[in-house]
């Protein structure tokens, strides 16, 4: 390794300051300076160096399509509901970042995941920096890998994972996980942000100068971001994030970031006694189990990536006071806020004094505007204590406006409920298919005070 030196960088606006100060010398923003490694050229950070390794002359340009364009090349992870989030498999000089809960199962798919790619006759790598050796074998036999020939590393020093990668070639290597690498270079300390980006920055290099695929583990702080600077995911080519409730089963994996593949895909897994299990057919998972109609609950279809899903929406309008709270769980909180002024104002319905909870089922994380009209139902329904019939459905973004706007790929969505038995759907006009779709009864509506009539005279 060259010589380095540490240098304090502004994060709001780039500067550079020899030694920490609590003000910017640059822009003047408070307690943005953190330590970055510079390799020390003539003074120049490390960027302007690689400018001046070409002693300074010209490079030659071409034209992009005097440019042959390579597909990159994949190789299949053997876990299909990873690979499937992954854009089909692991990429030669790939990094890709994974976060999620403690607990969650970010070390054991990732330990299933080498020891399939170990099996297919590529060289593996597991660095753990969480746990010792001893724990990474029991919990490979408690998955029943019990021959397993994963290369494992108990090891959190930055340079002495480098010079393992260099010595032992794997193909795919795992750091579990990047907050407890630390770099010698830096004098704070390991988890700091410093140290994560760093020490992430250097591996990221690695991957691309060896063409090893590195998978980096990253825990996720209290609001569900990633710990550590959000850099990371710019520096990464691909981010994915488990989600799911810890007490049921049931996990999903979300590219939210993919340089080689579809973002918002999502692979489904369970937990079971031996590790995760791919869910191949996750559409009726988020759904709980009624025997008759309860008020406040309106199934909705999303789209994930490429699969409808039934998620079943709760919403509980109760009680409140002088300020009334609004809770969401898997839903956005802004949006609910929202999709409230909107009811009152084009339904009438008022929900201003009073408490309102939604949730979506399972833990799942629901971003598509697509669930507004579902949410808005339920809530109506919990809020006059009315249920909505049996076999509902309903999909469709609402505007401020009080129109009920198309969902993307109406058609499947309305398929994949009637195959799991659905009987009736409230959907945007737009979304109607010309031709009836057998044992679906469906309601198209351009408004939402029109989706409120409608289910007045299901019910
Ligand atoms: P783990 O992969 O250690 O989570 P993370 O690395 O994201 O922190 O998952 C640990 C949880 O999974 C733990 O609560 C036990 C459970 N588990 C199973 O239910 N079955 C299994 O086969 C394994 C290995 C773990
Ligand atoms: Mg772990």
């Amino acid at each position: 390794m060259s010589k380095e030196k540490t240098t304090f960088t502004c994060s709001e606006c780039g500067g550079s300051a020899p030694k920490w100060l609590g003000k910017c010398p640059h822009c003047s923003a408070w307690n943005t300076l953190t330590e970055t490694v510079s390799e020390a050229v003539g003074g120049r950070n490390r960027y302007s160096a690689a400018a001046f390794s070409g002693l300074n002359m010209a490079q030659a340009v071409a034209p992009l399509s005097a440019i042959e364009a390579m597909d990159v090349a994949r190789t299949p992870s053997g876990i299909g509901e990873l690979d499937r989030v992954l854009g089909g498999g692991v990429v030669e000089g790939g990094v890709v970042l994974i976060g999620g809960d403690p607990g969650i199962g970010k070390s054991t798919l990732l330990l299933q995941a080498l020891d399939a790619l170990q099996r297919a006759g590529l060289p593996t790598l597991y660095v753990t920096g969480e746990e010792s050796g001893a724990q990474v074998a029991l919990r490979s036999r408690r998955l029943g890998l019990d021959h397993s020939q994963v290369n494992v590393l108990a090891e959190i020093q930055l340079e002495k994972i480098l010079a393992t990668m260099e010595a032992t070639q794997p193909a795919v290597a795992v750091i579990d996980s990047i907050q407890t690498v630390y770099s010698d270079q830096l004098t704070s300390a390991p988890g700091s942000v410093a140290q994560v980006r760093e020490c992430a920055a250097h591996l990221t290099r690695a991957a691309k100068a060896s063409g090893v695929a590195v998978v980096l583990v990253g825990h996720v702080t209290k609001e569900g971001a990633l710990a550590g600077p959000r850099v990371l995911e710019h520096m990464v080519d691909t981010v994915l994030y488990f989600e799911g409730d810890t007490h049921s089963s049931f996990r999903l994996v979300r590219a939210i970031k993919n340089r080689f593949g579809a973002v918002n895909e999502i692979g489904v897994f369970a937990m079971t006694e031996r590790g995760l299990k791919g869910v191949t057919n996750p559409s009726a998972i988020f759904l709980s189990q009624h025997s008759e109609p309860v008020p406040g609950s309106c199934v909705l279809v999303t789209l994930e990536g490429t699969r409808p899903l039934l998620v079943e929406i709760q919403a509980l309008v109760d009680g409140g006071g002088p300020s009334p709270r609004r809770l969401s769980v898997g839903l956005d909180r802004d949006r609910l806020a929202m999709l409230l002024a909107v009811l009152h104002r084009h339904a009438g319905v008022a929900c201003a004094d009073q408490d309102v909870f939604v949730n979506a089922v399972g833990g799942v994380r629901i971003s598509e505007p697509a669930a507004d009209l579902a949410v808005m139902l339920a809530i109506t329904s919990s809020l006059r204590g009315r249920a909505l019939p049996k076999g509902f459905i309903a999909f469709g973004e609402v505007g401020l406006a009080g129109e009920v706007r198309p969902a993307p790929r109406g058609q499947e969505r309305l398929k994949e409920a009637a195959k799991l038995g659905f009987t009736v759907a409230v959907v945007p006009k737009a979304n109607a298919p010309r031709q009836p779709i057998e044992g679906l009864e469906i309601h198209p509506v351009e408004r939402i005070e029109e989706a409120m009539e409608v289910v007045r005279g299901l019910a």
